[in-house]
Protein backbone atom coordinates (compact mmCIF):
# COMPACT_ATOMS: atom_id res chain seq x y z
CA UNK A 1 0.00 0.00 0.00
CA UNK A 2 1.50 3.21 -0.88
CA UNK A 3 1.98 5.28 2.30
CA UNK A 4 0.15 8.39 0.94
CA UNK A 5 -0.77 11.22 3.30
CA UNK A 6 -4.11 11.98 1.81
CA UNK A 7 -5.52 8.72 3.20
CA UNK A 8 -6.50 10.15 6.27
CA UNK A 9 -9.58 12.13 5.42
CA UNK A 10 -10.57 15.03 7.99
CA UNK A 11 -13.89 14.42 7.54
CA UNK A 12 -16.33 11.37 5.93
CA UNK A 13 -17.96 13.78 3.59
CA UNK A 14 -18.46 13.44 0.05
CA UNK A 15 -15.15 15.11 -0.56
CA UNK A 16 -12.88 13.02 1.50
CA UNK A 17 -9.82 14.66 0.73
CA UNK A 18 -7.13 16.88 2.65
CA UNK A 19 -8.02 20.57 2.42
CA UNK A 20 -5.12 22.09 4.14
CA UNK A 21 -3.97 25.44 3.12
CA UNK A 22 -0.74 23.26 2.10
CA UNK A 23 -0.36 20.83 -0.66
CA UNK A 24 0.10 17.29 0.45
CA UNK A 25 2.40 15.12 -1.10
CA UNK A 26 2.26 11.18 -1.28
CA UNK A 27 5.28 8.96 -1.77
CA UNK A 28 5.12 5.29 -2.46
CA UNK A 29 7.65 2.87 -1.05
CA UNK A 30 10.58 3.53 0.94
CA UNK A 31 11.57 6.97 -0.50
CA UNK A 32 9.04 8.93 0.66
CA UNK A 33 10.50 12.54 1.42
CA UNK A 34 8.32 16.14 1.96
CA UNK A 35 9.50 18.09 -0.96
CA UNK A 36 9.19 21.90 0.01
CA UNK A 37 8.68 23.06 -3.55
CA UNK A 38 4.92 24.89 -3.21
CA UNK A 39 6.10 28.67 -2.94
CA UNK A 40 4.26 29.24 -6.44
CA UNK A 41 1.29 27.80 -5.15
CA UNK A 42 -0.59 30.46 -3.01
CA UNK A 43 -3.93 31.47 -4.39
CA UNK A 44 -5.68 33.84 -2.36
CA UNK A 45 -8.81 32.95 -0.38
CA UNK A 46 -11.23 34.87 -2.65
CA UNK A 47 -9.35 33.31 -5.79
CA UNK A 48 -10.60 29.84 -4.68
CA UNK A 49 -13.62 30.92 -3.83
CA UNK A 50 -14.04 31.97 -7.46
CA UNK A 51 -12.84 29.11 -9.02
CA UNK A 52 -9.36 30.82 -9.84
CA UNK A 53 -6.75 28.64 -11.58
CA UNK A 54 -4.52 27.42 -9.44
CA UNK A 55 -0.74 27.07 -10.29
CA UNK A 56 1.83 24.36 -9.03
CA UNK A 57 5.84 24.40 -9.22
CA UNK A 58 6.54 20.67 -10.24
CA UNK A 59 10.16 20.82 -10.12
CA UNK A 60 11.26 18.80 -7.45
CA UNK A 61 8.33 16.09 -7.91
CA UNK A 62 9.79 12.74 -8.15
CA UNK A 63 8.73 9.86 -9.72
CA UNK A 64 6.08 8.14 -7.66
CA UNK A 65 5.02 10.68 -5.98
CA UNK A 66 1.66 12.69 -6.21
CA UNK A 67 1.25 16.38 -5.58
CA UNK A 68 -2.27 17.82 -4.28
CA UNK A 69 -3.77 21.03 -5.11
CA UNK A 70 -7.26 22.35 -4.60
CA UNK A 71 -9.64 23.72 -7.31
CA UNK A 72 -13.12 24.12 -7.34
CA UNK A 73 -13.24 22.61 -4.30
CA UNK A 74 -12.23 19.58 -5.72
CA UNK A 75 -8.66 17.30 -4.93
CA UNK A 76 -6.47 17.60 -8.43
CA UNK A 77 -3.75 15.11 -8.33
CA UNK A 78 -0.33 15.72 -10.09
CA UNK A 79 1.54 12.89 -10.25
CA UNK A 80 4.69 11.60 -11.69
CA UNK A 81 4.85 8.07 -13.11
CA UNK A 82 7.59 5.97 -13.39
CA UNK A 83 9.15 4.26 -16.75
CA UNK A 84 7.55 1.17 -15.84
CA UNK A 85 4.44 2.23 -15.35
CA UNK A 86 3.62 3.60 -18.60
CA UNK A 87 5.32 0.75 -20.34
CA UNK A 88 2.59 -1.38 -18.22
CA UNK A 89 -0.67 1.18 -19.36
CA UNK A 90 -0.76 -0.47 -22.65
CA UNK A 91 -0.91 -3.71 -21.80
CA UNK A 92 -3.94 -2.91 -19.27
CA UNK A 93 -6.73 -2.31 -22.17
CA UNK A 94 -8.09 -5.06 -22.52
CA UNK A 95 -9.28 -5.32 -18.49
CA UNK A 96 -10.76 -1.56 -19.05
CA UNK A 97 -14.53 0.29 -19.45
CA UNK A 98 -12.85 3.14 -21.52
CA UNK A 99 -9.55 2.41 -22.84
CA UNK A 100 -9.55 4.67 -25.59
CA UNK A 101 -11.27 7.37 -23.23
CA UNK A 102 -13.84 7.91 -25.99
CA UNK A 103 -16.12 9.33 -22.91
CA UNK A 104 -15.52 13.00 -23.78
CA UNK A 105 -17.05 14.50 -20.71
CA UNK A 106 -13.73 12.68 -18.68
CA UNK A 107 -11.03 14.90 -20.24
CA UNK A 108 -9.94 17.87 -22.28
CA UNK A 109 -9.51 16.63 -26.30
CA UNK A 110 -6.21 18.75 -26.57
CA UNK A 111 -5.23 15.91 -23.44
CA UNK A 112 -5.74 12.73 -25.63
CA UNK A 113 -4.32 14.61 -28.84
CA UNK A 114 -1.34 14.78 -26.83
CA UNK A 115 -1.06 11.31 -25.36
CA UNK A 116 -4.36 9.58 -25.66
CA UNK A 117 -3.20 6.33 -23.74
CA UNK A 118 -1.71 8.41 -21.08
CA UNK A 119 -4.07 11.40 -21.09
CA UNK A 120 -1.92 13.07 -20.43
CA UNK A 121 0.12 16.50 -21.93
CA UNK A 122 3.65 15.04 -20.81
CA UNK A 123 3.94 11.06 -20.98
CA UNK A 124 4.65 11.28 -17.23
CA UNK A 125 2.77 13.59 -15.49
CA UNK A 126 -0.68 12.60 -14.82
CA UNK A 127 -3.31 15.47 -13.88
CA UNK A 128 -6.61 14.03 -12.42
CA UNK A 129 -9.41 15.49 -10.30
CA UNK A 130 -9.29 12.84 -7.65
CA UNK A 131 -13.17 11.75 -6.75
CA UNK A 132 -14.35 8.56 -7.78
CA UNK A 133 -16.76 8.83 -10.72
CA UNK A 134 -19.35 6.81 -9.00
CA UNK A 135 -19.89 8.30 -5.65
CA UNK A 136 -17.31 11.12 -5.56
CA UNK A 137 -14.93 9.80 -2.69
CA UNK A 138 -11.12 10.26 -3.04
CA UNK A 139 -9.45 6.63 -3.75
CA UNK A 140 -6.06 5.98 -2.46
CA UNK A 141 -2.98 5.60 -4.57
CA UNK A 142 -1.79 2.79 -4.67
CA UNK A 143 1.45 2.88 -7.19
CA UNK A 144 3.74 0.36 -6.90
CA UNK A 145 3.81 -2.54 -9.56
CA UNK A 146 2.54 -5.48 -7.28
CA UNK A 147 -0.05 -8.34 -6.38
CA UNK A 148 -2.87 -6.64 -4.26
CA UNK A 149 -5.30 -7.81 -2.43
CA UNK A 150 -7.79 -6.56 -4.83
CA UNK A 151 -5.93 -7.49 -7.76
CA UNK A 152 -3.26 -10.14 -8.27
CA UNK A 153 -2.06 -8.18 -11.46
CA UNK A 154 -1.52 -4.88 -10.04
CA UNK A 155 0.28 -2.49 -12.39
CA UNK A 156 -0.37 0.73 -10.28
CA UNK A 157 -3.26 2.96 -9.71
CA UNK A 158 -6.25 4.17 -7.52
CA UNK A 159 -8.43 2.29 -5.68
CA UNK A 160 -11.53 3.18 -4.25
CA UNK A 161 -11.81 1.84 -0.41
CA UNK A 162 -15.55 2.93 -0.53
CA UNK A 163 -17.02 0.07 -2.94
CA UNK A 164 -13.83 -1.12 -4.68
CA UNK A 165 -13.43 0.86 -7.71
CA UNK A 166 -10.29 0.32 -9.47
CA UNK A 167 -8.46 2.95 -11.96
CA UNK A 168 -5.03 2.36 -13.52
CA UNK A 169 -2.07 5.20 -13.21
CA UNK A 170 -4.29 7.32 -16.29
CA UNK A 171 -7.75 7.43 -14.33
CA UNK A 172 -9.04 4.60 -16.71
CA UNK A 173 -11.42 2.69 -14.57
CA UNK A 174 -11.46 -0.93 -14.62
CA UNK A 175 -14.32 -3.16 -16.01
CA UNK A 176 -16.74 -4.79 -13.29
CA UNK A 177 -16.69 -1.72 -10.51
CA UNK A 178 -19.22 0.59 -9.59
CA UNK A 179 -17.57 3.59 -10.98
CA UNK A 180 -18.94 3.77 -14.31
CA UNK A 181 -16.51 6.39 -16.33
CA UNK A 182 -12.78 7.12 -16.29
CA UNK A 183 -11.55 9.93 -13.63
CA UNK A 184 -11.83 13.46 -14.93
CA UNK A 185 -8.62 15.05 -16.14
CA UNK A 186 -9.26 19.00 -15.72
CA UNK A 187 -8.53 21.98 -17.74
CA UNK A 188 -4.88 22.66 -17.45
CA UNK A 189 -1.55 23.60 -19.66
CA UNK A 190 2.03 24.16 -18.67
CA UNK A 191 3.37 27.96 -18.27
CA UNK A 192 6.70 26.54 -19.15
CA UNK A 193 8.12 23.03 -18.48
CA UNK A 194 7.89 22.67 -14.83
CA UNK A 195 4.87 24.97 -14.22
CA UNK A 196 1.43 23.49 -13.92
CA UNK A 197 -1.59 25.91 -14.18
CA UNK A 198 -5.09 23.91 -13.26
CA UNK A 199 -8.77 25.30 -14.83
CA UNK A 200 -7.15 27.09 -17.96
CA UNK A 201 -6.78 25.42 -21.15
CA UNK A 202 -3.87 25.69 -23.76
CA UNK A 203 -3.74 28.29 -25.91
CA UNK A 204 -4.99 27.95 -28.76
CA UNK A 205 -7.00 24.60 -28.02
S1 LIG B 1 -17.41 6.03 -4.45
FE1 LIG B 1 -15.71 4.98 -5.29
S2 LIG B 1 -16.47 3.01 -5.59
FE2 LIG B 1 -18.17 4.04 -4.80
Amino acid sequence: MANDEVQKPVNTGRRRFLTASTVVVGAVGAGFAAVPFIKSWNPSARARLAGAPVTADISALQEGQRLILEWRGQPIWIVKRSKAVLEALPTLDGRLRDPESKNADQQPAYVLKANPELRSLKPEISVLVGLCTHLGCSPEMVAEIRPEPFDPEWKGGYFCPCHKSRFDMAGRVFQGVPAPTNLVVPPHHYADDNTIVVGVDPQGA
